[in-house]
């Protein structure tokens, strides 16, 4: 049983709640590698069709890495620390479902960094979004120097990145950090209705946008093209495919099976 995480199944939607919150949620290595094992079964459970990921309390998403951890590492330690970190949130990143933050608090350094590794971010009116590693005189470890300028552009990235500042979640939105902004109170509802809405539409279509999207951002836009291409071409194949154009023409509601 995992002592740092809630994970909770219901209707196909995984809430993911990182649960040390007298310590703001702070990812020391038992939350990484449980966090490692709730990805595996994300993967792995074809009951689990999308993810919410959170953190517990009302004051914090995640607040970064456990900086009584790094204050005692040593180069390699730190070094190792910082892949297997990235390795776990490409994981995430990568699982196949939808997987939403729901951030509802501080989301700073390893925080910022796991809300950017999932598809889609929904911010509480109380959030507030950072990368302050270099006050403490290390970069980020889990993909903020690659994943940030990807999301907001070089020139926003390296102002939060290089004075470690603090923003809101009207900032946050204003740079395209976040694509949403709600109270407080309406963030998992909001969060449980865009993924509902999403786990609506074809398995197979789902899985090949956050292929097509993941693989396609790294390539040449000829490269991007060819692989859309290949994908709608295979969902061609499919009987969702079928049972989604039908179901336009008959003017119902498509039943899909994933196949
Ligand atoms: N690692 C380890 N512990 C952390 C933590 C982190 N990243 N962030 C917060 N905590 C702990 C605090 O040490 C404190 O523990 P204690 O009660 O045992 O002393 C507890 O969480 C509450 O934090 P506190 O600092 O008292 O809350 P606050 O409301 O005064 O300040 C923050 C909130 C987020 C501004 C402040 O905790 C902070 O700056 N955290 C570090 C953020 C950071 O630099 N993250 C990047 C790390 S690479």
């Amino acid at each position: 049983m995992p002592t740092t995480l809630l994970f909770e199944l219901s209707d196909g939607i995984a809430r993911i709640t990182v649960n040390r919150p007298d310590k703001l949620n702070a990812l020391n290595a038992t939350v990484l590698s449980e966090l490692g094992d709730a990805i595996t079964r994300v993967e792995t459970d074809a009951a689990v069709r999308g993810v919410i990921l959170t953190g517990a309390g009302s004051k914090a998403f995640v607040a970064g890495a456990d900086i009584a951890e790094l204050a005692k590492q040593r180069p390699l330690e730190g070094k190792a620390r910082s892949l297997l970190g990235q390795q776990v949130f490409r994981r995430l990143e990568r699982c196949g479902k939808p997987v939403i933050a729901a951030v509802n608090g501080f989301a700073l350094g390893g925080g910022c960094e796991l809300a950017m590794a999932c598809h889609i971010r929904i911010a509480s009116e109380q959030a507030r979004f950072g990368q302050p590693e270099v006050k403490l005189g290390i970069g980020p470890g889990y993909g903020g120097t690659a994943r940030l300028p990807r999301l907001v552009g070089r020139g926003r990235a390296l102002e939060l990145l290089l004075t470690g500042a603090m923003i809101d979640a009207a900032e946050a939105y204003r740079i395209g950090l976040v694509n949403r902004v709600v109270p407080a109170d309406k963030l998992m509802e909001e969060a449980q209705t865009m993924l509902r809405g999403i786990l609506e539409n074809g398995p197979l279509a789902i899985q090949a946008c956050l292929e097509a999207v993941d693989a396609g951002m790294e390539a040449s836009l000829d490269q991007a093209l060819l692989l859309e291409a290949n994908h709608f071409g295979l969902l061609s194949s499919t009987a969702d495919m079928r049972e989604g154009t039908r179901a336009f023409v008959e003017k119902r509601k498509p039943v899909f099976k994933g196949v």
